[in-house]
This record gives structure tokens, sequence and C-alpha cells, in this order.
């Protein structure tokens, strides 16, 4: 487990090249088996392949959606705020439990923020709700853009972990 978390690494340049379905269910598995507060189970994925939509979630941000550009395919992680007090929380683990499984696929992700994030027209959540008809009472932590590597980044080695943040019993 710890050599697919030392090689993940944010792609965000990816081969023009279509998912297998398959491949993508794989990663979607991931995120539907990970763990939720209280079991709730509140967090949804859109699956989007639509070169023209994956540019149109690009666009709800001014900066920082680059990884969009060469998606073969953007994975919209929401969550039902009314459903789980701790969606970000439940949202987030999913999306790192998919970016796992693509990087033990083979594949590359990058996390594209969209909680808290704006272009100039205002909120990014608000306009990927209204791109993907997606209910007001779902927040949307990030999308990520999944594809075929087309850059490489090395893998962290043993000595870039700061091991200075970890404290026993006091801080
Ligand atoms: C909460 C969160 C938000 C992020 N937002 C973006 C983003 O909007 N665009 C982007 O290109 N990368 C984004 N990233 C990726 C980070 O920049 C990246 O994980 C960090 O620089 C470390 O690099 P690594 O993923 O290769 O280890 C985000 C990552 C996290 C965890």
């Amino acid at each position: 487990m710890l050599e697919v978390i030392k090689n993940r690494r944010s792609t965000r340049k990816f081969k023009d090249e279509k998912l297998p379905k398959e491949i993508i269910v794989e990663i979607l598995k991931a995120g539907l088996l990970a763990p939720t507060s209280k079991n709730k189970k509140p967090v949804e994925f859109i699956v989007v392949e639509d070169k023209e939509t994956i540019n149109k979630l690009k666009e709800c941000k001014n900066k920082g959606g680059n990884g969009l550009d060469t998606a073969s395919c953007a994975i919209v992680v929401a969550c039902d705020c009314e459903e789980s007090d701790v969606w970000v929380e439940d949202a987030s683990i999913a999306a790192s439990y998919m970016q796992l499984q693509v990087e033990k696929l083979g594949l590359g992700s990058v996390w594209i923020q969209i909680r808290k994030r704006f272009n100039d027209n205002g909120d990014a959540e608000n306009q990927v709700r209204n791109i993907l008809n997606i209910p007001h009472y779902y927040g949307i932590v990030c999308v990520l853009a999944v594809g075929y590597k087309a850059e490489y980044i090395r893998k962290y080695e043993d000595n870039e972990i700061d091991v200075s943040k970890v404290h026993y019993e006091k801080f």
C-alpha cells in the first residue's frame, strides 16, 4: 500500500486515449467503498467524458483547472449536505480512495478543488451544479481529472517523509 501512496503524484497531462468502462467502474468502486460518518454513504459521483462538458467544468474556476485540459474523464465528487453534517470529510475520503485506486491501476489523476473556489462569475460549486443538474443541497468538494499519464513525476522517497510532524503521547 505504501508503494502506491509513494507513487501517486498529481498528474496534469494525459494521453488522448479513452478509458475503458471497466476501468472507470474499478475507480468508482473505491469511492463507493470508502468509509463515511454513521455509514450514511452520502457521496455521489458524476462521471463526465464529454470534452465540451469537461472544459466547462474547468472554466468554473479562474486557475488550477489545467489538469482538465487533457483529462479523458472527470469524476465530480458531490455529497448530500442534508444527509451528512460532515460531508466534506465523507467526500474527501472517497476522492482520496479513488486517487489511490487510479494509481494502483497505473493511471494518473489530480484533485481539482471546487468548494470555496471562484471565477469572475462567482462560486464554482454553483456553476458545477448548474452544468450537471446537481440539486442545490449537494456540496461539490472536487473534480478528479483522470487519464493515462502523459507526464512522469517521480515517486516520493523515504527521506522526504517529514517525521517531525508526528508527536508521541503529547504534542
Ligand atoms: C484539497 C486539495 C485541493 C487541490 N486543489 C488542486 C487544484 O485545484 N488544482 C490542481 O492542479 N491541483 C490541486 N491539488 C493537488 C495538489 O496541488 C497536490 O496534491 C500537491 O501539490 C502535492 O503534489 P502531489 O499530489 O504530486 O503529491 C489539490 C490537492 C488537494 C488535497
